[in-house]
């Protein structure tokens, strides 16, 4: 029985459809969605981009790239040819009229549209405005926008209200990729699935949690983004807030899309301003070949960071008193990202003190290894006495789905076919992401007046020391990463 949800036929639109990010993640993706026989009879996918090239043309581009990020041991058994078949291309001038009539022609009646802006967002306004005026978006149509969605309070604000002029909040899908992940959204299942957490599921029993998304990548090659960027708005105004609000978040009533998208917004209007004195900025320096982060960013005063630590506290009722600790950061020692719920000790310990205090701890892992595990204290076996240790008691999602696990659809994959079917649960609403910033943008002011510089770590470590202070403090530690 096959498990895949079928999708109404559809004409997809990618603007930047010769992009890095339509090579690397977008096409792949759609091409995986097409083994797995969810890209229904008459799809197509149209390539919309500025270069004068044919649909031919345009098939030998992505032919390439699927070689090139779709293993060979992935590609067995399916004809690249048939899906290549379902593409088409346009060149269009986003700013100006070229291409607008053409593609006006080409689009059917009766089928899904959608139009994905895998482009900068200075030019979502100018496509918004086009698709309108030459009757290429219907009421129907969905338009997806990718991140950086602004880079403060004030110009995302900007970006929701051009949109506005031309679409209604139902019919734009903001995409954070983090949402689309296997275990993100297992995050949901077992929170809201299960008697067994949601009990425990607040700062009675939990002490703190911990959410690290490690990266061993610099910043090569995006620099010019990233220098501008750094972290804080690359990764924790977005990702890792998502993160913090699906752990946070109180159960919606439906797993619906407004029902899950106002208790997230609620989380983070409840996040207080963080201190300066909880936040910890920190930049790679060079190391053996590999050059620093300024070498990298090709600024030698660079003041932006590519590590950020924090304590943040969500100020409401179930969680006063239970920090999170989130962290991410390039460069460093392994690519490992787990949120982790630390449970507070056991009241009273039977045992006595000389059999050890153990806690429980629930890590969440969304990569690599995807799973889950529970950290429970047992006796240690054999005949030693009352001595307590901690074992993982061990789900690994790829165990536990079989030799179909292999199929998980990757975060991008699962994301346009939700975009297809109308689901708008795993995107973030225009709210939400103002909300982030209205929180993200006073901490980004202050270190930006202060001038301070990031602290210098070395490539492959855990981040710089300070970062370690930063828990220490409270007589608490990072989990390891690995
Ligand atoms: C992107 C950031 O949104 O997410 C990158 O811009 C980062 O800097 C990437 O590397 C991480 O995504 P993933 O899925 O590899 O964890």
């Amino acid at each position: 029985v096959s498990r895949v949800i079928p999708v109404d036929t559809f004409d997809l639109v990618i603007f930047g459809g010769t992009g890095d990010l339509a090579r690397r993640k977008i096409l792949p993706g759609l091409y995986r969605r097409f083994q797995a026989g969810q890209m229904p009879e008459g799809a197509r996918i149209i390539g919309a981009a500025r270069s004068e090239m044919d649909a031919e043309g345009y098939r030998a581009m992505i032919r390439e790239a699927i070689e090139e990020f779709v293993p060979e041991e992935k590609r067995v058994n399916a004809p690249l040819d048939g899906f290549l078949a379902q593409l088409d291309y346009v060149a269009i001038d986003a700013t100006g009229t070229g291409g607008w009539d053409r593609l006006a022609e080409m689009m059917r009646a009766d089928v899904v549209r959608a139009f994905y802006f895998s482009v900068g967002p200075a030019l979502f306004g100018a496509l918004a405005e086009r698709l309108h005026d030459h009757g290429i978006a219907n009421e129907q149509s969905r338009i997806v926008v990718e991140k950086p969605f602004g880079r403060d309070l004030e110009s995302a604000g900007k970006l929701n209200r051009t949109l506005a002029q031309h679409f209604d909040e139902t019919q734009i899908y903001r995409i954070d990729h983090y949402l689309g992940k296997e275990t993100v959204q297992n995050l949901m299942a077992v929170r809201f699935g299960n008697v067994l957490f949601e009990p425990l599921w607040n700062s009675q029993y939990v002490d703190h949690i911990q959410i690290t998304v490690a990266e061993t990548v610099g910043i090569g090659g995006r620099g010019s983004y990233y220098d501008k960027s750094g972290a804080m708005r690359d990764m924790v105004q977005n990702h890792l807030m998502q993160l913090l609000c699906l752990i946070a978040m109180e159960p919606p009533s439906r797993f619906e899309p407004d029902s899950v998208r106002d208790e997230k917004l609620k989380v983070i209007r409840a996040l207080d301003p963080v201190r300066p004195d909880d936040i910890v900025r920190g930049q790679y320096a060079a190391s053996g070949d590999t050059g620093s982060y300024r070498d990298d960013a090709d600024n030698p005063d660079s003041r932006t960071e590519s590590f950020i630590a924090l304590k943040v506290n969500v100020s409401n009722w179930r969680w006063a008193g239970t920090p999170f600790y989130l962290r991410t950061g390039k460069r460093l020692k392994a690519r490992a990202s787990e949120i982790a719920v630390v449970f507070k000790d056991a009241p009273h310990s039977i045992f006595g003190e000389e059999a050890g205090r153990h806690r429980n701890i629930l890590s969440i892992r969304l990569q690599p290894n995807e799973g889950m595990t529970l950290g429970v204290t047992i006796k240690e076996p054999g005949p030693g006495g009352m001595r307590l240790i901690d074992v993982p008691l061990d789900m690994t999602f790829a165990d536990a789905l079989g030799p179909e696990g292999e199929d998980v659809p990757d975060a991008y994959e699962r994301l346009i076919m939700d975009v297809i079917r109308g689901n708008q649960t795993l995107f973030m609403r225009g709210d939400e992401v103002e909300a982030a910033w209205a929180w993200t943008d006073p901490m980004i002011e202050a270190w930006e007046e202060d001038g301070r510089r990031p602290c210098s770590y070395e490539p492959g470590s855990t981040g710089p020391e300070e970062a370690q202070i930063l828990m220490h403090r409270a007589g608490r530690r990072w989990r390891e990463i690995k």
